[in-house]
């Protein structure tokens, strides 16, 4: 990690020019502006510092001398894994270079000059971004007072418009508020005509509530819905690029067509590697997680520091004046937090490390609280 920092920071933020942005990217200007310390703990970009799991670690050694070749020839097996991890035909995926590249397929596809691009705000900048870049309409919401998504204020909006793109994170970055199953199922309920729904569910494994779903199901049923999923986060393979959209057939047709469907090979030997023991993988790195934003949460709670109560691997604390104090004095201190997410000026996006990252972070961020 640390070199590929170092790398960034002697190219400058010149790196993040790309069409879509992916956190990284976003969390790699941020921090380039606030200054590099030696030894920083990186939490602006919600990385897994578990990295990729170790079988993952394995398939990828062993096919790095066989990376000469394209490989085509696996990736139907490929997808195929892919697919079945999700209880789903290879016709009902589509990969792409991290979940960036497929939310951006899905922007570019189902909005248009007169269909709006609809969400809330704040939520993660990417798929707004390259909306706004193709010149799409951009209709953003208001949070409800405790910070989730008025999913019936969106489903107005695509119904005035006669039709659109819902994006909705869940949880949502960089709240780490979630969406619940009820209103979940109402918005799928009550979609609008030519109103399509993206439900990006980049952090969805580190969810611990019993009232929270994935979208995935209403997939299989066929409805309009398309959610978006990574390996960048519960896998700890943001390096390695992989993500895939999941959708009905005619969908996902439609937006092979608009990309290469093809990652390295690789990428491809971690994520068949990871899919092979995915629920011992998940479950522990969830249970790790959890216990680490418990812990946070619970010294934060006894100091009457307020918070949005997190869902995924970071969580939004409201440091109770203008957060950009934060965000350029911390750095400096060893610590990189996340960028200013407007409105939300007096919230701190911070990324659950390890558990010495996060003492790090007590220690820094208890400094400035304090003034
Ligand atoms: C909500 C959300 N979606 C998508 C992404 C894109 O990540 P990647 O392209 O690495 O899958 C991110 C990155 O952090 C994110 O926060």
């Amino acid at each position: 990690m640390s070199t590929r920092r170092g790398f960034f920071a002697q190219i400058g933020a010149a790196a993040a020019v790309a069409r879509v942005l992916p956190e990284a990217a976003y969390a790699q200007r941020a921090a380039v502006k606030g200054g590099l310390a030696k030894d920083m703990v990186w939490l602006n970009a919600n990385e897994n510092p578990a990295g990729p799991p170790q079988v993952s670690l394995e398939a990828m050694r062993a096919v790095l001398s066989a990376s000469g070749r394209y490989h085509y020839n696996e990736f139907a097996d490929i997808y195929s894994v892919m697919a079945q991890a999700e209880g789903l035909k290879p016709e009902q995926i589509v990969t792409g270079a991290g979940s960036s590249e497929v939310l951006h397929t899905a922007v570019d596809l189902f909005t248009s000059p007169t269909r709006p691009f609809i969400s809330v705000n704040p939520a993660y900048e990417g798929p707004r971004d390259v909306a706004r870049t193709l010149g799409r309409p951009v209709v953003l919401t208001n949070l409800r007072d405790d910070y989730t998504a008025d999913v019936r204020k969106m489903a107005e909006e695509a119904d005035r418009a006669h039709g659109g793109l819902i994006y909705l994170c869940n949880p949502n970055n960089p709240t780490s508020a979630v969406t619940s199953a009820e209103d979940l199922d109402w918005l799928v309920r009550n979609l609008p005509a030519n109103t399509t729904l993206l439900v990006d569910e980049a952090y969805i494994h580190f969810v611990d509530r019993p009232d929270v779903k994935s979208a995935m199901p209403y997939v299989q049923q066929g409805k309009n819905v398309i959610v978006a999923r990574t390996f960048s986060k519960i896998y700890g393979m943001a390096g390695l690029r992989v993500g895939f959209a999941a959708a009905r057939p005619d969908l996902i047709e439609q937006m092979s067509k608009l990309s290469l469907n093809v990652i390295s090979i690789v990428s491809a030997r971690a994520v068949v590697a990871a899919l092979g023991d995915r629920d011992n993988i998940v479950r522990e790195r969830k249970t790790g997680l959890v216990k680490i934003r418990r812990d946070l949460t619970a010294w934060l709670r006894e100091r009457g520091v307020k918070f949005i109560e997190p869902n995924a691997n970071f969580m939004m604390i409201d440091v109770g004046r203008d957060a950009h104090e934060f965000i350029t004095k911390m750095p400096a201190m060893g610590v990189a937090p996340g960028r200013p997410f407007p409105p939300l000026d007096n919230m701190l996006r911070v990324s659950i490390g390890t558990e010495a990252e996060m003492a790090k972070f007590r220690e820094v961020f208890w400094k400035v609280y304090k003034g």
